[in-house]
């Protein structure tokens, strides 16, 4: 068999490169469990993004601050139980890589041997620079992420959009160019005008998706619990609804709550039956105790 028609062929980094190079575009989602990883291969979407918004979509946390090496390492395994063909990028949390190139190689190395995760991801320029270096010099795959980097929003003044003047633009294709020379291998940019992300194609070897970047980016990713309809809370303008889930779900869940108030389920046909014989029995030894 060809390796072409391998069924279930992993994607490579490779494969993203030639895309990239085709200019067909590369379609990444999130996902933070098994059914939500089998759905995403099953869309056939090429990238997979276990992103710490599982914080705040799956955990219920304010932000994504908060959420844990070992809550992160728990959804990123399940997800990988569910996928076969997309690559896997693992986020690595806040406060989990920051301190020094030791810190952030030794939570990398976990994410690697305990999740099986093909890249992982850190967020800003600047000391994060030195991070990418460490963990590629490692042997660990690294996605950048620059822009509205929710890790830091607080410091960038919010959630709001970056790069908004020539100066801060610079300063997001520096960093940028900067983490394609530590050796990153993808680069993710949220949230900046598609002017930015215009400006820095051209300057850029390493396949760019942008979320809230502009349609110039080698691909998009969102989240899945924003492009579904699942999420409760607010979203970002950048986020285009596909589906109304949550809608779907609570009135799945309302229309089975009123058939178990109104007794109509379970029905006959929901439950097990029992030979005649054997309920005869069974009433006799009843009786006789
Ligand atoms: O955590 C996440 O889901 C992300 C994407 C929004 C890129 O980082």
């Amino acid at each position: 068999m060809s390796a072409h028609a391998a069924p279930h062929k992993r994607i490579t980094l490779g494969d993203l490169a030639a895309k990239k190079a085709a200019g067909e575009p590369i379609v990444m989602v999130t996902a933070y469990d098994y059914p939500s990883a089998q759905i995403v291969e099953a869309a056939g979407v090429d990238v997979v993004l276990v992103g710490d918004s599982a914080a705040m979509t799956v955990l219920g946390y304010e932000s994504t601050v908060p959420v844990t090496v070992d809550e992160m390492i728990m959804l990123t395994a399940a997800v990988r139980r569910g996928l076969q063909k997309p690559l896997l990028i693992a986020d690595l949390p806040f406060g989990s890589y920051e301190a020094s190139d030791a810190i952030a190689v030794a939570t990398a190395q976990r994410f690697v041997k305990e999740t099986g995760c093909d890249l992982v991801k850190i967020e800003r320029g600047g000391t994060s620079v030195d991070r990418a270096r460490a963990l590629v010099n490692a042997g660990i795959p690294v996605v950048g992420h620059i822009g509205l980097t929710p890790q830091t929003a607080t410091s960038l003044g919010g959630y709001r959009a970056q790069g908004r003047t020539a100066e801060a633009a610079l300063a997001l294709i520096d960093d940028a160019l900067a983490l394609q020379a530590a050796g990153c291998s993808l680069l993710v940019v949220e949230a900046v005008p598609s002017e930015v992300t215009a400006a820095l194609m051209p300057l850029i070897d390493i396949p760019v998706i942008g979320i809230g970047a502009g349609a110039d980016a080698d691909g998009q990713v969102l989240v899945f619990h924003d492009l579904l309809g699942i999420y409760g809370g607010p979203t970002a303008r950048f986020v285009k609804r596909y589906a109304d889930l949550r809608t779907a779900a609570i009135a799945g869940v309302e229309a089975y709550a009123d058939e178990v108030r109104g007794e109509e389920y379970p029905a006959p046909e929901h439950g097990y039956g029992m030979p005649a014989e054997e309920t005869v029995r069974l009433r006799e030894l009843i009786a006789g105790r």
